[in-house]
């Protein structure tokens, strides 16, 4: 911890320190996550000098070994990448949707309509990030930014029950922060550095991160102030992601947009700003008793779909083994991406 004290950087006395974190910014990986110009935003330094202190504090980290370099080799990005964790859903067919778990160092947007097991799926992932590697965890506790106080302690109780672990040991390594309006829940990850750390969080959880931007900014003048906001919440989660190497999964609700014919006629309510930031993009539908997820967005998996339930351990395999994997549909695809204008038709919203 000594090691990243915001005074342990050359140029840093105690008033420029002490200014920093009156800020919210504790320490020299503060200082990377939040960048430049926001920490000019927030403490009134100059920019220039909020750059060198910016660029003083990563050339330390990065020769004190802690961050990656800003030059590397394409073996040292390998290398970094070689550490990324996998944390297992607890099921075969997501993990197969997945390619082995939901990974670190990356953002992981869930979005679907309501009901269709977001918060069933984070509340499993919160389980299964406390196992051992050798049974698909990380050995790491969870933050779980809570904007719908949907997090229910009871559940996350039955899935360990199920999973044969303690559940107050489980309990204990989950530290819920209740988000009471947007600009709470950006603060929560604003001041989020020093809790990952110290409780070794190896998973993040926003559910959801998009619900309270949509209903405080309604209207089509405040839109593109709402996208700015969102933006910059994202972007700190999935900086966070990297920097901490945890893994960092966003839920976003989805609304019909009647002027889609053909297809599914929903899209994810964050628009452009989270589809462009998250890393990995999964899509929950209900169908029936199933859901069904389908990858959207990612760099190296293909684009598929498994069929899995909701049950007293999470999420589960589905019954019939034969139905785990739905081949790939050509063309059936969820629009990913949603227009500023989609993104306002707030009166058409099928989210809760
Ligand atoms: P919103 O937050 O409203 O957008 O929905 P969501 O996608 O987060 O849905 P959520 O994960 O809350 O899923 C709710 C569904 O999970 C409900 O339809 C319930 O049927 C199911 N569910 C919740 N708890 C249990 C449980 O203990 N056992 C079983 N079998 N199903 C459950
Ligand atoms: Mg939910």
């Amino acid at each position: 911890m000594d090691d990243i004290r915001l005074d342990s950087l050359e140029g840093v006395g105690p008033v420029t320190a002490r200014k920093l974190s009156d800020a919210g910014v504790h320490n020299l990986m503060d200082l990377i996550v939040r960048g430049p110009v926001e920490i000019s935003d927030i403490t009134g330094m100059e920019k220039d000098s909020t750059e060198r202190l910016v660029n003083k504090a990563r050339q330390f980290l990065a020769d004190g070994g802690v961050l990656a370099k800003d030059f590397v080799s394409a073996a040292d990005i390998y290398k970094r990448r070689q550490e990324i964790g996998k944390i297992s859903t607890g099921t075969e067919c997501l993990d197969t949707l997945f390619d082995g778990g939901v990974e670190t160092q990356a953002l992981t947007e869930v979005y679907g309509e309501f009901g269709c097991g977001k918060t069933q799926f984070c509340h499993t992932l919160c389980v299964m990030v406390q196992k051992s590697q050798e049974e698909g965890g990380l050995e790491g506790g969870v933050l779980y930014i809570d904007s719908e106080n949907t997090f229910r302690p009871e559940r996350i109780v039955s899935i360990a029950k199920a999973n044969g672990m303690d559940p107050q040991r489980v309990l204990d390594n989950i530290v819920v922060a209740r988000a009471y309006n947007s600009s709470h829940q950006v603060l929560i990850l604003e001041e989020a550095g020093a809790i990952i750390r110290e409780s070794n969080i190896k998973l993040l959880v926003a559910d959801s991160a998009v619900g309270l931007f949509r209903s405080e900014y309604l209207g089509r003048g405040t839109l593109s102030e709402r996208q700015q906001r969102l933006n910059h919440f994202v972007h700190l989660l999935a900086r966070i992601a990297e920097t901490y190497n945890c893994a960092a999964v966003a839920t976003n609700q989805v609304m019909s947009s009647p002027d889609v014919f053909f297809g599914d006629p929903t899209k994810p309510i964050g628009g452009n700003v989270v589809a462009h930031t998250s890393t990995y993009r999964i899509y929950f539908k209900k169908s029936g008793k199933k859901r069904i997820a389908r990858m959207v967005d990612s760099p190296h998996h293909p684009e598929e779909e498994v069929i899995f339930g909701i049950g007293e351990a999470g999420v589960i395999d589905p019954e019939d083994p034969k139905a785990k994997k739905i081949k790939k549909k050509a063309g059936a695809a969820p629009p990913a991406n949603d227009t500023e204008d989609a993104a306002d038709a707030g009166a058409t919203d099928a989210g809760n």
